[in-house]
């Protein structure tokens, strides 16, 4: 299958097959009137007045701009019910605690499978025309080990029938239950529920909330150490709600990422630069949460290769579109616009280790890439919660067409 794109009027993308750090960050490719090739979901040729013969599809981009697809490294997208009244409240003064993952796990524990897959569809369509081609979701909101497991097999289940890119991570620490003494809650993470993820391969990668108030540095050491024995890549949720060392711990344990980061300390930064650990920041968090924001320009100025995700959840985040993410980052956070597409894109890749398959429009990588409605992506954060995305390809198949 042969699909030609042609009429791009401006191709952006950052390059490489690894993430991008520091100043690096800036380093976007910008081509004007380029075409693309795809051959068999990958992308053969960029370049110049291709040859339209012997194609099967051609796609007339009509001036728009082309940008890879947007990678969402971290999302909390299966789940059941609302929290609207805690929202509100908090809106009006009252703080976040995490107490609310409670009331998200009793709705969780009361819907079947289908119904958490139903959930989770409808928020992935969503992102999905929203530019998301690549999505990574966890579970944590069942914590008990059917539960979780049955958030996982709703995750493989809508996976079947949405055309996106999906890596589910299995995040049984993120709250206590109360129904379970918290040592033996841990030894359950550690002998029942990490062993039936890995032998069922329901996630790729294991998370924890480490934090004030949740998992201590040597619990999550412990949980972390069991989760890599059993072959899974590691994140953390890191110094979120206080600077509780979460991001030591991810350079400690060599972890892929650690992500929050809203209190983090210099000398976490620093750790993780000198560990090789992607800093995901979730901007739409410190929004909805009224907080302060992850550092970015100091991570940038230390040589981090920053990534950017949505942290869409029903507590903390309802912001599931990457393209206002990167507007958050560019007006909250200070990022350059070309950083946050290099974030949202090559280094969210690399947050889920696929930056030598996504992440950037590069000859023999996935055709994975969104083509928006814009004269340039300057116009990204300035069109701030507009839609602009057109078409939507994912391993070079058209998955979503916008209409207006
Ligand atoms: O990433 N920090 C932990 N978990 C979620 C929020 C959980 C919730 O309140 O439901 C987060 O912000
Ligand atoms: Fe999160």
């Amino acid at each position: 299958m042969r699909t030609l794109i042609t009429g791009i009027g401006q191709l952006v993308s950052p390059r490489g097959r690894g993430p991008v750090a520091g100043k690096g960050m800036n380093a976007l490719h910008v081509r004007d009137g380029v075409d693309i090739l795809i051959e068999d979901g990958r992308i053969s040729r960029i370049a110049r007045s291709i040859s339209a013969s012997k194609v099967d599809r051609a796609i007339d981009a009509a001036g728009m701009v082309a940008l890879p697809g947007l990678v969402d490294p971290h999302t909390h997208a299966v789940f059941a019910g609302t929290r609207e009244d805690e929202f509100l409240a908090r809106v009006h003064g009252s703080p976040y605690d995490g107490g609310g993952i409670m009331e998200t796990t009793r709705a969780v524990r009361k819907t079947s499978e289908e119904e958490l897959a139903r959930n989770a569809r409808y928020h992935l369509k969503r992102m999905l025309a929203a530019g998301t081609t690549t999505v990574e979701i966890k579970s944590g909101y069942g914590l008990s080990p059917e539960d979780e497991v049955k958030l996982l097999l709703a995750v493989r289940r809508a996976r079947r029938s949405v055309p996106m890119r999906i890596v589910p991570t299995f995040l049984g620490a993120h709250a206590f239950p109360p129904d379970v003494r918290r040592d033996d809650y841990i030894s359950m993470i550690i002998t029942e529920m990490i062993p039936t993820v890995r032998r069922r391969r329901l996630a790729q990668f294991c998370d924890v909330f480490c934090d004030k108030g949740f998992y201590t540095i040597s619990e999550t050491r412990t949980i972390l150490r069991a989760a890599r024995g059993a072959g899974l890549r590691l994140k953390l949720h890191a110094d979120e709600l206080a600077a509780s060392g979460g991001a030591e711990l991810a350079a400690e344990l060599s972890a892929t990422s650690a992500d929050h980061l809203l209190r983090v300390t210099e000398r976490g930064m620093r750790k993780l630069q000198t560990a090789g650990v992607i800093p995901v920041l979730l901007p739409g968090t410190a929004f909805s949460l009224k907080t302060e924001y992850a550092p970015a320009r100091r991570m940038i100025e230390l040589g981090l290769p920053v990534a950017l995700g949505t942290d869409f959840n029903p507590g903390t985040c309802l912001i599931s579109s990457m393209l206002i993410i990167i507007g958050l980052a560019v007006m909250w956070m200070g990022m350059t616009i070309e950083e946050a597409i290099t974030a949202a894109t090559l280094n969210a890749a690399a947050a889920l280790e696929l930056a030598d398959e996504i992440g950037s429009l590069e000859e023999g990588k996935a055709a994975d890439l969104i083509l928006l409605k814009l004269e340039n992506y300057r116009q990204i954060p300035y069109f701030f919660g507009h839609n602009p995305v057109k078409t939507v390809i994912c391993g070079g198949k058209v998955v979503h067409e916008t209409k207006w």
